[in-house]
């Protein structure tokens, strides 16, 4: 290619990412806080060789066709790619790359938060303190679960949940887990964890916590008859994708009490209005998607998907690139 690239960034990202991009390519980068609108978005990719994509853009069939046959590469400003329609970037030859590694153990300290804030009833108890209710010791006040000592089911065993295992060891608890694919036994001992089947995961754990792909299979796995299946009073924690869950229910189940409390990072949609049921209800913990949000891991997914998007761009292979 003689001339210098076109590129589309469909946000602002950090200058760690966005400098390179700009001083290699002839870049074009969204600058508002919510993405561009779908029309927009196809009027913007018109030509560009190479696209920098969020979470938030769906990547189609209709958006490469709306791009052009010179499109080379999206580059995918996450590690999850559920927006992307791989295969059909793969039809058209345009590589598409992702943003792994960098940000596991900030998504699993996120996660793991939110377990320790939903079991101890944090949300709640800053709320009691600001609606000034704080009156004394009460020996039943805000009773919440213990985490040491309990057990951890992990649905999804990848590098996430196997760094929500590596903290439930320093917590004291057991951790059990199922994944399609079963990890090593030496994994399994150095993060000792234990493989058991989905069903007995749910049944077995105080608390879930989901690392899981969406995929046809995993969307609504956590159904009403999952719930049920859970440890009456235990608690679920979601920093995989939103529509693993189905919220309906899981709404119901925090009602009756068959679950003590929720932690979401991840809702179906995205956002999630205040006036959603869930995030009324006192024991279920929603916060804006934000499991990778740490100032260095956002410079690491940035230079990350630079380097994905201008390895593209050379012809050359992707750093990280995702499999169709
Ligand atoms: C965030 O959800 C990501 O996939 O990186």
């Amino acid at each position: 290619m003689n001339r210098r690239p076109r590129v589309f960034v469909t946000r602002v990202i950090p200058d760690a990412g966005l400098a390179p991009v700009r001083r290699a390519t002839d870049a074009e980068v969204w600058p508002d806080e919510l993405p561009p609108a779908r029309d927009v978005l196809l009027e913007k990719v018109r030509g560009v060789d190479g696209l920098l994509s969020l979470l938030t853009d769906r990547v189609d069939d209709e958006l490469l066709g709306a791009a052009g046959p010179q499109l080379r590469v999206v580059s995918n400003f996450a590690v999850g790619y559920d927006n992307i329609d791989v295969p059909a970037c793969t039809r058209r030859g345009v590589a598409v790359g992702n943003t792994p590694g960098v940000l596991t153990e900030t998504t699993a300290d996120l996660a793991f938060a939110l377990l320790m804030a939903c079991a101890r009833r944090l949300p709640e108890a800053t709320d009691y303190v600001r609606a000034d209710r704080w009156q004394t010791w009460g020996p039943l006040l805000l009773l919440g679960k213990d985490v040491h000592g309990a057990t951890l089911g992990l649905v999804g065993f990848g590098r996430i949940g196997r760094e929500m295992a590596r903290r439930a060891t320093g917590f004291g608890m057991r951790t059990i887990y199922y994944d399609p694919v079963r990890a090593d036994a030496a994994v399994e001992a150095a993060l000792d964890a234990t493989f058991a089947p989905f069903e007995e995961v749910l049944a077995a754990a105080d608390f879930v916590s989901l690392h899981t792909v969406l995929s046809d299979v995993t969307r609504g796995l956590i159904d009403a008859a999952a719930l049920a299946r859970m440890k009456r009073g235990a608690i679920l924690i979601n920093t995989s994708r939103g529509p693993v869950v189905d919220q309906a229910a899981l709404a119901e189940a925090l009602r009756s009490g068959q679950l003590f409390a929720a932690g979401l990072d991840v809702t179906d949609p995205e956002p999630l209005r205040a006036d959603h049921p869930l995030v009324g209800l006192p024991n279920c913990l929603v916060v804006p998607h934000i499991a990778s949000a740490s100032e260095r891991t956002r410079d690491a997914m940035a230079r990350q998907a630079a380097a994905n998007l201008l390895a593209g761009l050379r012809g050359e292979p992707l750093p990280d690139p995702v499999a169709g």
